[in-house]
C-alpha cells in the first residue's frame, strides 16, 4: 500500500523524507538503513548530516546497506557508489565505516560477491529502505525485465540508465560501466518500511506506472504495490500523472 506525499519542491521532498528517517532512528535501538546513491536522496543526506552537526542524531548504532555498485569499479575509485556515499554522507557523520555495507564492484568473482552480500543481508532486516526510481521504473539497478523474485545479482545497465548516469562520468555514457551488482526486487521487498523519492517531470511516467500501472516486471518499481509500508514522496512535477 502506498502513502503518497506530494511536497512543494525538492527541499520539502527531502524534508518529508528526513522526518521519516528521524522517526526510524529514534524508535529503533540499532537502526538498519537501506541507502541509495544517486542525486535524488542528496537533500535527505544533507538533512541527516545537519542533524548530526546539531547534535540531534548520532549514527554510532546505525548499520547501512546500499543497493548497488558498478561492476569493475574499485571502492576507492571516485566514480564508485562507495566513494559517492563516503563523500555525501558517511564521512560527514559519526557512523562506523565497518557498519556501512556496499557490494564490492571489484570482487574477483562477482557472482560469489552477490551471494556473500545477499547472505549477510538476509541476517538482518532493513528498518527503512530509501529508494530513488529510474525513468524506466528501475529500483536499485533492477532494470525492466528483472524477475521480481531476483535477489542480489549482476545486472546489465540499459542505454537509458548509462545515459542518465553519464553525469557522474564526465558526461560520457561510454565511461559508465555496462554492468553492476544490485540488490534484487525480492531483497528490497524484505524491508520493513520503504520510502521512494522522485522529483522532476522525467520521473512522472515511472511514478504513474509504479502506483497505478499493472504489476509487471517491465516496471520493476511496480513490485512495491505488494508491500504494506511504502511512502512515495514526490514534487508536483513527478506526481503529474497520478
Ligand atoms: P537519480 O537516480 O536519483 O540520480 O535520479 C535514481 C535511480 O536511478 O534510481
Amino acid at each position: 500500500m502506498f502513502t503518497i506525499i506530494v511536497a512543494e519542491n525538492y527541499e520539502e521532498v527531502s524534508h518529508e523524507a528526513s522526518k521519516l528517517m528521524r522517526e526510524t532512528l529514534r524508535s529503533k535501538e540499532n537502526p538498519v538503513l537501506g541507502l541509495a546513491a544517486g542525486s535524488t536522496p542528496l537533500g535527505l543526506y544533507e538533512e541527516m548530516i545537519t542533524d548530526y552537526i546539531l547534535g540531534n542524531t548520532s549514527y554510532r548504532k546505525v548499520r547501512t546497506w546500499n543497493l548497488d555498485e558498478y561492476l569493475g569499479v574499485p571502492e576507492n575509485d571516485p566514480h564508485s557508489r562507495r566513494s559517492f556515499m563516503n563523500e555525501h554522507l558517511f564521512e560527514k557523520i559519526d557512523i562506523f565505516r565497518e557498519n556501512t555495507h556496499i557490494p564490492r564492484g571489484d570482487a574477483s568473482d562477482p557472482e560469489e560477491e552477490c551471494r556473500r552480500y545477499e547472505e549477510e543481508l538476509q541476517k538482518t532486516v532493513i528498518d527503512l529502505q530509501i529508494l530513488g526510481i529510474g525513468r524506466d521504473g528501475h529500483i536499485g539497478f533492477n532494470e525492466p525485465g528483472t524477475p521480481f523474485d531476483a535477489l542480489t545479482h549482476v545486472t546489465t545497465l540499459t542505454e537509458e540508465t548509462r545515459n542518465d548516469n553519464a553525469r557522474y562520468f564526465d558526461g560520457n555514457p561510454l565511461l559508465v560501466p555496462e554492468k553492476a551488482i544490485t540488490m534484487g526486487p525480492a531483497s528490497i521487498m524484505r524491508a520493513r518500511n520503504i520510502v521512494i523519492i522522485a522529483t522532476g517531470e522525467a520521473k512522472a511516467d515511472a511514478v504513474y506506472k509504479m502506483i497505478k500501472g499493472p504489476q509487471k516486471e517491465s516496471c520493476p518499481a511496480s513490485i512495491l504495490q505488494d508491500h504494506s509500508h511504502v511512502t512515495v514522496i514526490t514534487d508536483p512535477a513527478a506526481a503529474a500523472r497520478i
